[in-house]
């Protein structure tokens, strides 16, 4: 809209206005709209039709000295709301000196179906005074008030007992009566206050002078007085829409209990008993709005609102105009750059949170695959001879060219052995453990510890390990001949062990076991020697592999109880029926591995008869009945070496004795192993083999409970044929 349209539209409101206030319409033409300065609006009029014509209490009249007049009283003020405002004569009786009634006069009034509002008090004014309200219309009643004092009251403006008294007045009468009294007609008190007076005033017009009013108060003859005026006797809920009300307004309750009055909605103004009485208000003209420039303002039905030039924006807290694209341009950097903080914010943490998950992985690997209980027993177990080294996850996933299938060495007991090549083209032997064995783990790091501890020439070499991935990782070096195992019975390989090769691998087994079990800086019992676990390197050099059982004996102890564990057939009986470990069961194992050497057969064979399903018994009863050639491997004996196998045999024999305190020590068996080797060929058999027995019993009773040893050992069995091709190639 714009500025000069606005103007002509104020002028135009502003001459309407000026016209309905000049010509007010009423329900007849040519109705009187004001009598002196009142102006008189329906449903008031004076003459018929114009006044609401159910009620005759609105037939008011102008008279000739233009008084609009209500009844007898002079109207003031007629109110929308329901009030109309006359004056009213106060009564009075007035005595002369000797207490005569000079003056008096008392007024009825009768107000038609208006009544008297509670806004008037009943008020009495003179010494020794007393004056009644009597009321008629809904109910009589009776009130009033009294004042009684002796000498002249101060003057302090206050009605308040001292020559003034007041009362409220009951709501809705319509008809009553005010009279003053005097208790000893104004002889006592005649020289100040020879009256008494009593009228009804509207709350708060009358301010009590008690010079002046006590002396003469009829110069004032009559007092404001408000009157409640409302339309029929039925509230708005019962009237309905057969109301008076015009358009843009509403009904609401008269105050006084009784009919109904009408005003105009917010917005609107004017008379509301007409039917287009009310009229929008313009605050725009009228100032009654709040836009801090008025040039802004527009007015509305029932309101106004602050319109803002294009590009500008009403601030509803001042009301004025704000350059709107300022507020776009804050509000789109905003945005943005609260976008790019998220943005940032939310990449920054996910990465922080990427790397937390990562780092926090690895260490639960590491501390699941006992990386702790490493470092720990590491610095506890003093100075080691090996150094283990810590590969990364990264570098054993390149070894191994991701765990490729083709890379492996083979599956065991223990897991799985991979070929890896590290990055200086070293070829090592990666031992995986199986997913989710805690006891592997455990055997893992036992690994670790018991080879720190060895440096021998016949052990293989442990370069490091991985603790970092899921399952622990153990990095050996990479023996190229395969398990002893594979040699004498697989088929991977020829048998083409030589009586001297056997022999130097059953010396050089005995020399480290006895190195272990004697000469490391603490002694230690391998626990599971068994041909499986003798590698070969390319010159068919031995190399104890496999420490996973391995136990490191205390020097002040001489054994150990131990849960059982090893193999079945190698397993030292009495240790497996006691539970007590001592370095003779490695003896008894090593004396297994050495009658397989010598015969060429499995340590348990199921293909025998009942009786020779183990080795020793086996081994034993031939002895016995001295037919030993008959079991001893054809390609290895000769003429030459028969006296050499012979002996060997009896220390076979002494190894796996029943009690362990008959086994030799390893010392001793490596020292006629190797004396065997350094003696020329001397035939000289013996025909003393007393414990014969003793060994089969000791093997039935094994054989009986063998389903009952570890299951690891039982795997071992099961598994030896195909997959126990152990780690460390
Ligand atoms: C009306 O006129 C009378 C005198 O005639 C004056 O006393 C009174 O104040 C006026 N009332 C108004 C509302 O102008
Ligand atoms: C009072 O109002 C009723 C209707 O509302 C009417 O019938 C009655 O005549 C009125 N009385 C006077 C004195 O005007
Ligand atoms: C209206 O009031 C006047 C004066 O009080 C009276 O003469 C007239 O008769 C009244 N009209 C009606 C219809 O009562
Ligand atoms: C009120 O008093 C004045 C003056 O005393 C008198 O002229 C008038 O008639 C009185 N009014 C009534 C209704 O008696
Ligand atoms: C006052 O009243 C008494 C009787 O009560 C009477 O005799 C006397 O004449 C009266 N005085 C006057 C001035 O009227
Ligand atoms: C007061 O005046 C009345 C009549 O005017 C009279 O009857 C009455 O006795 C007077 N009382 C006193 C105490 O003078
Ligand atoms: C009467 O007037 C006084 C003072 O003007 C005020 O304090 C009081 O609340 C009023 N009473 C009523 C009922 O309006
Ligand atoms: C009241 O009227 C009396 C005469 O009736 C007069 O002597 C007096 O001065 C008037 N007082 C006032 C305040 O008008
Ligand atoms: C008044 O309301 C009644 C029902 O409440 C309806 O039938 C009638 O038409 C309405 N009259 C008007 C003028 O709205
Ligand atoms: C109510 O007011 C609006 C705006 O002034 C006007 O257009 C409309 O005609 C009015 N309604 C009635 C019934 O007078
Ligand atoms: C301006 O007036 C409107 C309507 O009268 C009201 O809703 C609004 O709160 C007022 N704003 C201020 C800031 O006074």
């Amino acid at each position: 809209m714009k500025f000069q349209e606005g103007v002509f539209l104020v002028a135009i409101f502003s001459l309407a206005y000026t016209q309905l206030v000049k010509g007010q319409p009423q329900p007849h033409e040519g109705c009187q709209t004001r009598c002196g300065n009142v102006t008189i609006e329906y449903p008031f009029g004076t003459s018929p039709g114009c006044y609401y014509a159910e009620d005759r209490s609105f037939n008011i009249t102008c008279n000739e000295r233009n008084e609009l007049i209500f009844g007898d009283n002079k109207v003031i003020k007629i109110s929308h709301g329901g009030e109309i405002r006359v004056r009213v004569n106060s009564s009075y009786s007035c005595y002369n000196s000797q207490g005569n009634l000079s003056n008096g006069v008392y007024y009825t009034f009768e107000l038609g179906n208006l009544t008297l509002s509670t806004k008037n008090r009943f008020t009495a004014v003179g010494c020794n005074t007393y004056a009644f309200l009597s009321t008629y219309g809904v109910a009589d009643y009776s009130s009033g008030c009294m004042s009684i004092c002796a000498s002249p009251p101060e003057p302090n403006g206050e009605c308040s007992g001292k020559g003034c008294c007041h009362n409220s007045v009951p709501r809705g009468s319509n008809f009553f009566k005010v009279r003053p009294y005097s208790f000893n007609n104004h002889t006592s008190v005649h020289s100040f206050n020879p009256c008494s007076y009593a009228f009804l005033v509207e709350n708060g017009t009358f301010n009590f002078d008690a010079l002046e009013d006590l002396k003469n108060l009829r110069n004032v003859t009559d007092f404001p007085v408000v009157l409640d005026w409302s339309i029929g006797k039925q509230t708005c809920e019962q009237v309905g829409n057969k109301s008076i009300c015009g358009g843009n307004s509403t009904c609401f309750d008269s105050t006084r209990g009784i009919g109904y009055n009408c005003k105009c909605l917010e917005g609107f103004e004017g008379n509301p008993y007409l039917s287009s009485g009310c009229h929008d208000i313009n605050e725009c003209t009228s100032n009654r709005h709040n836009c801090s420039d008025p040039n802004t303002c527009r007015n509305k039905a029932g309101g106004f609102y602050c319109k803002c030039q294009s590009g500008y924006h009403l601030d509803t807290n001042t009301m004025s105009c704000k350059h709107k694209n300022v507020g776009w341009t804050i509000i789109l950097l905003g945005t943005i750059i609260g976008f790019l903080v998220i943005l940032l914010g939310v990449s920054c943490m996910r990465q922080k949170m990427k790397h937390r998950k990562n780092t926090e992985l690895r260490q639960k690997f590491f501390e699941q695959n006992g990386g702790g209980m490493l470092i720990q027993r590491l610095s506890g177990a003093g100075p080691s001879n090996v150094d283990v080294k810590i590969f990364t996850e990264v570098s054993m996933k390149k070894a191994t060219n991701g765990y490729d299938v083709s890379r492996i060495l083979g599956q065991g007991g223990q897991g799985t052995v991979y070929k890896g090549i590290l990055p200086d083209d070293s070829i090592v032997a990666i031992k995986k453990a199986r997913l989710g064995d805690s006891s592997q783990v455990e055997q893992f790091i036992n690994e670790v510890l018991v080879l720190s501890q060895i440096n021998h020439r016949n052990v293989v070499k442990l370069l490091g390990c991985c603790l970092e991935t899921e399952v622990p990782l153990l990095v050996y070096e990479f023996i190229t001949s395969g398990t002893l195992f594979d040699h004498l019975h697989g088929s991977m390989f020829d048998s083409s062990l030589t009586w001297e090769h056997r022999l130097r691998i059953a010396i050089e087994v005995a020399g480290t076991l006895s190195y272990l079990h004697s000469s490391a800086s603490i002694p230690i019992i391998h626990r599971d020697v068994k041909t499986a676990n003798i590698l070969l390197d390319e010159d068919l050099t031995a190399k104890v592999a496999d420490f996973g059982a391995s136990r490191l004996i205390p020097m002040d102890k001489e054994q150990l109880t131990t849960m059982v564990q090893g193999t079945l057939g190698y397993l030292d009986p009495e240790y497996y029926n006691t539970g007590l470990l001592n370095e003779k069961s490695d003896v008894y194992s090593f004396g297994v591995v050495l009658m397989e050497l010598i015969s060429g057969e499995k340590a348990l064979c199921f293909e025998r008869p009942q009786t020779s399903k183990h080795l020793v018994s086996y081994f034993a009863s031939a002895m016995k009945e001295n037919r030993l050639h008959e079991i001893v491997n054809g390609q290895v004996i000769n003429e030459d070496n028969q006296c050499e196998i012979r002996e060997a045999a009896r220390v076979a024999l002494k190894c796996t004795r029943i009690m362990g305190e008959e086994r030799p020590k390893m010392k001793e068996v490596a020292a006629e192993l190797e004396a065997l080797r350094v003696k020329a060929t001397k035939h000289k058999w013996s025909d003393q083999y007393p414990e014969e027995n003793e060994h089969l019993l000791g093997v039935q009773t094994l054989s009986a409970q063998g389903d009952t040893s570890s299951s690891r050992g039982y795997d071992s069995i099961k598994n030896v044929p195909i997959l126990d091709i152990e780690a460390g190639r």
